[in-house]
Order: structure tokens, then C-alpha cells, then sequence
């Protein structure tokens, strides 16, 4: 349930270029019943993962700022694309509070299917930074393929996560793949929304996997590693820089529908 957002307290903060990051604050929710969180989307703004590096730090920066000036005891950074180009620049400003970034779950996919074949889906800025170049290094794998999808974001953020268009949009990526793939690392946090229409597209077979509730249990651990776990009552803030009044409608539908079923 979204409240309206009367005063300061001790939310944990949470932010990505859009709507997206919802499909973390799921997760969050889920593995956290009793924290508040203060979600903030900057939907005015996506999408971030095809924008200069220069402008992504600039935005991390200016949500981190201002989830900061709301008392925040924690920020989770619920976008691949601002992880991968801001993470360090957001640490570096603010030492003294707990960032946690989100990361493609390589590791996992890899882990289940050492000689099969994957891939990973995610903006460009995402593919090309060199946080991947490090994850993939670290978790070596040699049938792993990067699929940019510029434009899906879009499509999520107008709200057509399972419709005729995103089907269409992932035809046109995906069908190369179809039928060839053990697993789909979903690299962007708006992605698991589509997962129908990936699922209509790639086949049942497919194991997709995204880093939605390693983000939380890595969160919850590292509250609770500084005593900072709340008991209290659960609660959800959502704002967002659009004037668009939609956005707000659509949020809640991504908060509380089952995308998945
Ligand atoms: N949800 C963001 C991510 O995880 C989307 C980036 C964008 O706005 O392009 O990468």
C-alpha cells in the first residue's frame, strides 16, 4: 500500500531511473516486513542505460541527495545501470551510510548451468561498464552472450510490460535465441516485469534469473550486521519526478499485481 509521505524518519531509501526498481522493492518488501521504505523513480528522466556516464553519475547523485535529505538509514540502489556507472561515486559521497548497488545475478546462472548456454539482457551502459567485465571475470563462463535492449525500458514505463508491443519489441531481440537458451539473466531492474512476454517469446525452458532478493537478503544482512533492522510497522512511500499522474497508478499496479503467474 503506497501512504502519502508526511515526515522525516528512518525509511530505507531506494531509487532507479524509473518504475523499474519496484521489481526490487518486492523483494525488499518481502524479505523485510517491518522496514519503511521511500522509493523514489525517476521516471522524468529514463531512461538512464543509453545516456552519457557523465550524466548517469549526475543523476545517481541528485536521488542519493535527495533521499538522503529524508533521513534515509540506507540506500539501495534498485538499478543495474546506476550501479555500474555511480556506485563508487555515490560510496565515495557518502561514507558514512550503507549503498548497496544491485548486480546481474551471473553468479547464480552460471552456478546452475556451467557448460550451457546464456545470456544476459541489459541496457548498454550496463554491458559495457566494467563492472560486468569484472562479475563476468570473476564467475567465468564460456557460452555467455550480452543482448543490449534499448527501448525496453520505454515500453515499461508506459506501462505495456505484457502487451502485443513488448511482444513484438522481444521478437525482434529474442528470436535468434529462442528455444536455445538454458538461462536469461534479466540485467535491468524494469526487466522482470516483462517476464511473460519473454516467457510467449524464449519458451518455458528458459531459467530466467534476476538479482531482485540477492539485493534484499544482501540488504537485510547488512542492517542487521549494524544493529539497524527495524520491528516496527511495515511501510511503502513511492514518489517520483513525473508530473505524469499515470505513473503514480502504474507503480501501485507494479507494487501489488502478480506479474509473473
Ligand atoms: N532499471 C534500470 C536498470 O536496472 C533501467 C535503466 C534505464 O533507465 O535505462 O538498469
Amino acid at each position: 500500500m503506497v501512504k502519502k509521505l508526511t515526515e522525516k524518519t528512518d525509511y530505507i531509501g531506494v531509487f532507479d531511473s524509473g518504475v523499474g526498481g519496484i521489481s526490487v522493492l518486492r523483494e525488499l518488501v518481502a524479505c523485510m516486513p517491518n522496514e519503511r521504505f521511500l522509493y523514489f523513480g525517476d521516471s522524468a528522466n529514463a531512461p538512464y542505460g543509453t545516456k552519457p556516464k557523465e550524466q548517469i553519475c549526475q543523476l545517481a547523485l541528485n536521488n542519493a541527495k535527495l533521499l538522503m535529505g529524508y533521513n534515509v538509514k540506507a540506500i539501495v540502489v534498485a538499478c543495474n545501470t546506476a550501479t555500474a556507472v555511480a556506485i563508487d561515486l555515490l560510496r565515495q559521497t557518502y561514507p558514512d551510510t550503507i549503498i548497496i548497488g544491485i548486480e546481474p545475478a551471473i553468479k547464480p546462472a552460471v552456478q546452475r548451468f556451467p557448460n550451457g548456454t546464456l545470456a544476459i539482457m541489459a541496457t548498454p551502459a550496463t554491458l559495457q561498464g566494467e563492472k560486468l567485465q569484472r562479475l563476468m571475470a570473476q564467475n567465468p563462463h564460456s557460452n555467455l552472450v550480452k543482448i543490449p535492449a534499448p527501448g525496453m525500458v520505454e515500453l515499461v514505463e508506459a506501462g505495456l510490460s505484457d502487451s502485443p508491443q513488448m511482444d513484438a519489441f522481444l521478437h525482434n531481440l529474442l528470436d535468434p535465441y529462442a528455444g536455445r537458451l538454458d538461462g536469461l539473466i534479466l540485467g535491468c531492474t524494469h526487466y522482470p516485469f516483462a517476464v511473460r512476454s519473454i516467457r510467449r517469446v524464449l519458451g518455458e525452458q528458459t531459467v530466467l534469473f534476476d538479482g531482485g532478493a540477492g539485493t534484499a537478503r544482501e540488504t537485510r544482512r547488512r542492517l542487521a550486521e549494524k544493529d539497524l533492522l527495524s520491528q516496527g510497522k511495515g511501510e511503502v512511500v513511492i514518489i517520483n519526478s513525473s508530473a505524469d499522474k499515470s505513473v503514480m497508478q502504474l507503480c501501485n499496479t507494479l507494487l501489488t499485481e502478480d506479474h509473473h503467474g
